[in-house]
């Protein structure tokens, strides 16, 4: 099957004063088109750093990052923008939402970036989204007067917006209590199944690894295990 993002060979050392520190070391992995993977490991052992070398947000200090045929290194910043906002949607710990907008609001705010007004299209799009995240009702109030864990699912809804090929998420049920955890993941398998996204899900939360088909284990900057649960 085709690979949707590649790492060969990938290193990151943080160089802060005078003292570098390697957090990953010769990192190979190939993700396929539409796979559902998670990615485990304890604190600090070099997750949330090779999502964001994954997702073009930093670079490799060695090694290259191949998405969706795309070579990465050599881009500049813009072509690693457009690449990221035509490819990439993206749902952190903390979901950064506008709090003075309406979760609506919020959900459209990428799509009128990327293409300047918002079309019935896009409209409908996100009202099938509220709906698959059970937000129907809520989704024209100020995100000030949602629950976390309702904020949390608006967040997921505006990373897919756009209809990206790859969605990462960065400990996206990190705040959550075991309910709401296991109704993102299963979202995320809905998305999943009906829009053929790519979920990278990096998470400390094992039963958000027990919902994915293959999981990656993070030890010390290596991986210490590749296993496919399908
Ligand atoms: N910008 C940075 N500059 C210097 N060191 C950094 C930077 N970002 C991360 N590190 C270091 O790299 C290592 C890996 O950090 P990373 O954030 O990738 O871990 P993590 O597995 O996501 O941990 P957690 O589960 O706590 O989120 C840590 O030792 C951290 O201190
Ligand atoms: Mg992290």
């Amino acid at each position: 099957m085709d690979s949707i993002i590649e790492l060969i060979g990938v290193d990151k050392i943080y160089t802060v004063g005078s003292v570098e520190t390697q957090v990953l070391f010769d990192i190979n992995l190939s993700f396929e088109k539409g796979s559902c993977t998670s990615i485990i490991g304890t604190s600090g052992s070099g997750k949330s750093t090779l999502m964001h070398i994954m997702g073009t947000l930093d670079t490799p200090t060695a090694g290259s990052v191949v998405i969706d045929g795309q070579k990465t290194d050599g881009l500049d910043g813009n072509a690693l923008a457009v690449l990221r906002n035509q490819t990439i949607g993206f749902v952190f710990q903390f979901h950064y939402l506008l709090p003075e907008f309406s979760a609506m609001e919020n959900v459209l705010i990428p799509s009128m970036i990327k293409n300047r007004k918002v079309d019935r299209q896009t409209l409908d799009r996100a009202d099938k989204l509220f709906d698959m995240m059970g937000l129907s009702a809520v989704k024209h109030y100020l995100i000030t007067k949602m629950s976390g864990g309702q904020q949390q699912r608006t967040a997921i809804a505006r990373a897919l917006i756009n209809n990206p090929k790859i969605l990462l998420a960065d400990e996206p049920t990190g705040n959550l209590d075991s309910e709401n955890s296991d109704r993102i993941c299963s979202i995320f398998r809905n998305i999943n199944q009906e829009f053929g996204t790519t979920f990278i899900v990096v998470t400390h939360d094992t039963r958000v690894a027990e919902h994915t088909d293959r999981v990656i284990t993070i030890k010390d900057g290596k991986i210490e295990s590749d296993i496919n649960r399908i």
